[in-house]
């Protein structure tokens, strides 16, 4: 894949999991050169079908909400609401966390458990995680962000009773692998996850982004694939709802 926006490789150590962003047993990160370029993708799909934002978006497989984070971080001037639910209730903490530090009063909190940690073991990697949170912090200065909502819910399931107004991006990161597959009583998890997704997305003015690894078929019936790339081991595709007809 070629980027478009995210053309040069920074170094990005200040978003590294574990260091500012809380990580936990069972929750994975994503690339944040390719988070923040298919998040641009999705603002650019918005902005020609005539939206200008801010945007509310939607990971309804979140695990620890790495990705999501992430996104609020480098791009908080463009979005307005952050829903984030999975049906792991395990990881919706360590969601909730990483979620936390797109506010003040989150990131602040964590210099400060970054600061107790340098006061009793003095060790540089607390040191340079210090440095990293202080420059998340500038990130969030001028933030449009209103409200961030982490809720447990099975995607296959149609279950959602917390987003009440349609959201203009659903992004997610598909499971797969051996850290997280899915889980759900349906017998086409994919089918039933599009079919769910297509009921919260704003009709006219929204973008479906899904990463997912080779092996699952990127399509469905109530959705038109406007992009698709390659990226490694990874697939990428930006859907946009096609309306009901009455
Ligand atoms: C690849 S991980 C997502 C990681 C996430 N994007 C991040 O940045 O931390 C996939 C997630 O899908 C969740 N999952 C599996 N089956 C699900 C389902 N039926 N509904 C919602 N989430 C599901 C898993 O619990 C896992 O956390």
């Amino acid at each position: 894949m070629e980027y478009k926006y995210e053309r040069n490789k920074e170094n990005y150590e200040d978003f590294a999991s574990g260091r500012v962003l809380y990580n936990a047993q069972g929750t994975t990160a994503f690339p944040v050169r390719l988070a923040s370029e298919i998040v641009q993708r999705c603002f650019q799909v918005l902005e020609a079908k005539g939206s200008k934002g801010p945007y509310s978006i939607y990971d309804p497989c979140c695990g620890g909400a790495y990705l999501l984070t992430v996104i609020g971080l480098l791009h908080n001037d463009r979005i307005q609401r952050i829903y984030a639910s999975d049906i792991n209730a395990d990881v919706l903490g360590i969601a909730e966390k990483n979620l936390s530090l797109l506010t003040v009063t989150g990131i602040n909190k964590r210099k400060e458990q970054i600061k107790e940690y340098i006061r009793l073991y003095n060790k540089a990697s607390h040191i340079s995680a210090l440095e990293s949170a202080e420059r998340l912090s500038s990130c969030i200065a001028g933030s449009n962000m209103e409200s961030v909502t982490a809720f447990q819910s099975d995607v296959t399931a149609s279950d959602n009773k917390v987003i009440h107004n349609r959201v203009n991006i659903v992004i997610t990161d598909l499971p797969y692998g051996d850290i997280v597959t899915w889980r759900s009583d349906s017998s086409d998890p994919l089918v039933d996850f599009f079919d769910s997704v297509y009921d919260l997305l704003e009709p006219t003015h929204s973008v479906l982004a899904v990463i997912a690894d080779k092996s699952q078929k990127l399509k469905h019936e109530k959705f038109r694939r406007i992009e698709f790339v390659k990226i490694g081991k990874r697939q990428m595709a930006l859907f946009e709802p096609i309306k009901a007809s009455n």
